[in-house]
């Protein structure tokens, strides 16, 4: 594996690979990898002749300085995981490398963006966007993977695709869960050893609604259940819950209106100072 830190080296060496008429799986990460970036890099290696893997947490994403400030930054942990799943590319530039200058673009991400993260973190998207457009042209993937954990993420990053007109095919992953079901995330960390002990109560109460769901209750009953148990769990603290549509994010006042794309609930949830996001499919 080649750990590379300049645009210009990894742009060159994954042209070569194209000009071999090789193709090319990207996974984008902020680092701090665990098993479920490992399952994205797994998939990305199965389907592709070259993988690379970026590591960049990126600052124009964050709209909270503590929460840059105390990402977590593991670049040899991370570096051995990619060199065990046989990586071809580590690209993990810098700040300067990323950002010669300030990004100063505006992505019309439409109203996919809008709601939930959108509502909730004025911003974020635009940098995902921008760092995300940075990256697809820098790597120009055969494919791409995200983590369905990040739901909302995938259909602002089609949006992006769609608006600057990339090539390449957006490859959904499945979350990946620890055995009491708290979806992995980078942040998990950060969890006290009483926030890691509650936390799984959020996909318990997930799975509840599910099959609260599937006795027939209507969209406003399962949405006010999930956000009543949230209520009541000692040390959680709900900041949304809203079932929507599975590809146009916006929410639904009947399991109807989600007929053709399906319907995902989306939750995010205080955990102590951990903001921790999850969702779990309806249908
Ligand atoms: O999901 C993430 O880790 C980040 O938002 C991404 C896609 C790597 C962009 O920085």
């Amino acid at each position: 594996m080649e750990i590379v830190r300049t645009t210009k080296r990894i742009s060159e060496a994954l042209a070569e690979a194209r000009a071999k008429g090789l193709s090319i799986g990207l996974v984008p990460t902020m680092g701090a990898l665990h098993a479920g970036h490992k399952s994205l890099v797994d998939r990305a290696r199965a389907e592709n002749d070259i993988v690379v893997v970026s590591v960049f947490v990126n600052p124009t994403q964050f709209n909270n300085a503590t929460d840059l400030a105390t990402y977590p930054r593991t670049e040899e942990a991370d570096c051995a995981m990619l060199q065990g799943c046989g990586v071809d590319f580590a690209f993990i530039p810098t700040v300067e490398e990323m950002y010669p200058e300030p990004d100063t673009r505006t992505f019309d991400l439409g109203p996919v963006a809008e709601v939930m993260e959108g509502a909730m973190r004025p911003g974020h998207f635009n940098g995902v966007a921008q760092i995300v457009s940075k990256l697809f042209a820098i790597t120009q993937p055969t494919r791409a993977y995200f983590g369905e954990k990040d739901f909302q993420q995938i259909a602002v990053i089609r949006r992006m695709v769609a608006l600057e007109g990339f090539d390449l095919e957006i490859v959904p992953c499945p979350i990946v869960r620890e055995s009491d079901g708290l979806a992995l995330s980078s942040r998990n960390v950060r969890l006290t050893a009483e926030g890691r002990a509650i936390a799984p109560a959020i996909h318990r109460i997930l799975r509840e609604s599910v099959a609260l769901a599937g006795s027939g209750a209507d969209v406003a009953a399962v949405a006010d259940y999930v956000r009543s148990s949230i209520a009541a769990t000692d040390g959680l603290e709900l900041e949304y819950y809203q079932i929507v549509d599975a590809l146009t994010m916006q929410p639904i006042a009947c399991w109807n209106d989600a007929r053709q794309n399906g319907a995902v609930g989306c939750i995010t949830v205080y955990d102590g100072d951990v903001r921790l996001i999850d969702n779990i499919r309806y249908f």
